[in-house]
């Protein structure tokens, strides 16, 4: 029967199994960020609005369309963790400290965006940034970074596809180049894409829709990256091989963010449908300076965590739980001495709060995937043991108190 409230569409309750899972993907994460040296920071979910409108872009869907303002205040709820960690360099002048920094974020982002599947507007990322370092390398060890993550949480076949966006001058020559190759077949193009053809044109290249995508495989595409770009892109590639990575070069890939320069990907599984992207990236050299920060380079990357959730599908996994104690009518006394005994040792242990027969406390016992019982009633107080139960193997035994702690531990 459904209640009459009811979560926020796009938005996800998580419990039970998913909790496990969700913390489990975030422990991995942090395990592998650790070993590659970036640093956790842990900032607001509500940034003044003009963070993102320059750095994402005037025109781009995020901006436009998803964000979450506060009614009468310049703020919103942070529709992604690039911007404002730049906000939070500049802020704190954290070039000056040192002139690299490694961060990692782990949070919730909001976008209003239709709900469907895999497409929320309460996510949560697992983001990583980089500030400080043009080294091609970099960029191949952020996506190393990406994909070893989504490898330690159990997700294969995933695909990498890679493409370069080139500088800002090349982007500007690109941008230019295809109004140029677009302006005469603009009545081809889909609604969306007449209008970004003057504010946005690199977007009409990943659009989805058939009669764009028609259209793009007919335009010259790979001819506006200046030397150094095209080196670096070459590099990179160079890289990712050397680390055994494999990619799909993809040169209509232009991400819907518009702080993008040179190196940008996308690591996408077909399992996922129209919404394929479980993580993204890329390189974002002007940002910095744009936000009023020095000239300094900086690349980044995140994952979805629900996306890779839906990966991982639907495997239950319950709470651990070592010892369950279940006690006879009159026991209860001996029962909870027992229990907080256990759990001063921490050992994971639970009993039931209600007064219920053993064999249902048992049944209980079962449910909750307890490996051990111990069963309390008038015998075992007065000749002073514990009936141990081993749940799995379905077998028990009479034990006393160091047995017992023994028995349990290994
Ligand atoms: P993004 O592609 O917008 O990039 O988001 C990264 C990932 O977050 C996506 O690949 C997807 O898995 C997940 N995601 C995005 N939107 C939603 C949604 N509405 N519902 C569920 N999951 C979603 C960024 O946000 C950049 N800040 C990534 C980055 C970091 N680039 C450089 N540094």
């Amino acid at each position: 029967m459904k209640g009459y409230y009811q979560h926020v569409k796009g938005t996800t309750d998580f419990f039970s199994s998913q909790t496990i899972v969700f913390q489990e993907i975030i422990e991995k994460a942090k395990k592998i960020f650790r070993t590659f040296g970036y640093e956790e920071i842990m900032l607001p979910l509500l940034e003044e609005t003009s963070v993102f409108v320059k750095s994402v872009g005037e025109f781009t869907d995020i901006v436009e369309r998803q964000m979450f303002k506060i009614e009468g205040k310049d703020i919103v709820l942070r529709p992604e963790g690039t911007a404002q960690v730049v906000r939070f360099f500049i802020e704190h002048t954290l070039w000056k400290e040192k002139e690299f920094h490694k961060f990692f974020y782990i949070g919730p982002m909001f976008r209003g965006e239709r709900p469907q599947k895999g497409r929320l507007r309460q996510f949560h990322h697992i983001g990583g940034e980089c500030l400080g370092s043009n080294l091609p390398y970099l960029d191949a060890e952020v996506i190393k970074v990406a994909l070893l993550i989504l490898e330690e949480c159990g997700i294969k076949d995933v695909e990498l596809k890679i493409n370069s966006l080139g500088c800002q001058k090349d982007k500007e020559r690109w941008k230019n180049e295809l109004i140029k190759q677009l302006q005469n077949r603009k009545k081809e193009l889909c609604p969306l894409c007449r209008k970004r053809l003057e504010r946005n044109p690199l977007r009409i290249l990943d659009c989805k829709e058939k009669s764009c995508r028609r259209i793009v495989e007919t335009l010259k595409k790979d001819i506006y990256l200046c030397s150094s770009c095209q080196e670096h892109f070459e590099r990179v590639l160079y890289y990712l091989d050397k680390l055994k990575i494999s990619y799909d070069y993809s040169p209509t890939l232009v991400r819907g963010l518009d702080y993008y320069t040179n190196t940008v990907f996308e690591i996408v599984s077909h399992k996922l449908g129209s919404q394929d992207a479980c993580g993204a990236g890329g390189r974002y050299n002007s940002l910095v300076k744009s936000m009023g920060g020095p000239d300094i380079p900086a690349i980044g990357f995140a994952l979805g965590i629900e996306r890779m959730m839906l990966l991982l599908g639907k495997e239950k996994k319950k709470p651990s739980l070592k010892v369950f104690v279940a006690y006879r009518e009159n026991c209860l006394d001996k029962a909870i001495e027992v229990l907080n005994s256990l759990r001063e040792r921490d050992i994971p242990s639970q009993m039931s709060y209600l007064e219920k027969s053993l064999k249902a406390q048992l049944r209980l016992a079962q449910k909750l995937g307890a490996e051990f019982a111990i069963i309390i009633g008038e015998e075992e107080l007065k000749e002073g043991f514990f009936t141990l139960r081993d749940m799995r193997k379905s077998q028990q035994e009479k034990v006393d108190w160091s047995q017992l702690l023994e028995k349990i531990k290994c």
